[in-house]
């Protein structure tokens, strides 16, 4: 299956809901997922999609001054596991670093071992925890950051 990935737009919505559903125990609503794809002074939202158009990822910051904050970065079961994760969090943050963002943030269970590898790998280190962050299950987050010249190159 050959993938490539690409700005989000209005129309993606539905695919990244179904997304979101797969992969998270409180998804997004759809009113939620179109009022971060079109707040476009903020966001910025990559997509993950097949040749016949079907979402298989999505990942997505907000922009404020020289700070990015991942909102979300998740693949349906299926596909993950293959580098596609790290191919679309790579191509985020490099958006992210060439429209003036300088560190970027990002908040993660305690648990996700598969999340805690990639954002390891690509340079981001634990900078804070937040106390039962998480519900479904209740569970503490590490927050992390990563900033520009820590960025990982390597193995791309
Ligand atoms: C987290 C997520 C986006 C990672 O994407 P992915 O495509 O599965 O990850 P990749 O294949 O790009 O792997 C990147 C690195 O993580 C490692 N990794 C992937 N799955 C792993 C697992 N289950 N356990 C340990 N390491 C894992 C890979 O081996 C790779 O490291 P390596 O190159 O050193 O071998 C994906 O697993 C996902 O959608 N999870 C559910 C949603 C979620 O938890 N999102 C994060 C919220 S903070």
């Amino acid at each position: 299956m050959s993938m490539r990935v690409r700005e989000a737009q209005r129309k993606d919505w539905e695919g990244i809901c179904q997304v979101e559903q797969e992969a998270f125990s409180q998804p997004w609503t759809k009113d939620a997922v179109i009022r971060e794809l079109m707040n476009i002074d903020l966001t910025m939202y990559y997509v993950l999609e097949d040749e016949q158009g079907v979402i298989w990822g999505y990942a997505g910051l907000w922009h404020v001054l020289d700070e990015g904050q991942i909102t979300n970065i998740a693949l349906r079961k299926a596909c993950r596991d293959r580098g596609y994760g790290e191919l679309l969090l790579r191509l985020l943050m490099e958006a992210a670093w060439k429209r003036g963002c300088s560190v970027i943030f990002l908040e993660v269970r305690f648990s996700n071992l598969p999340a805690l590898h990639l954002y390891r790998k690509l340079g981001y280190t634990v900078v804070s925890v937040r106390k039962q962050y998480y519900t479904q299950p209740t569970e503490d987050a590490y927050v992390m950051s990563c900033e520009q010249k820590k960025y990982h190159w390597a193995d791309k």
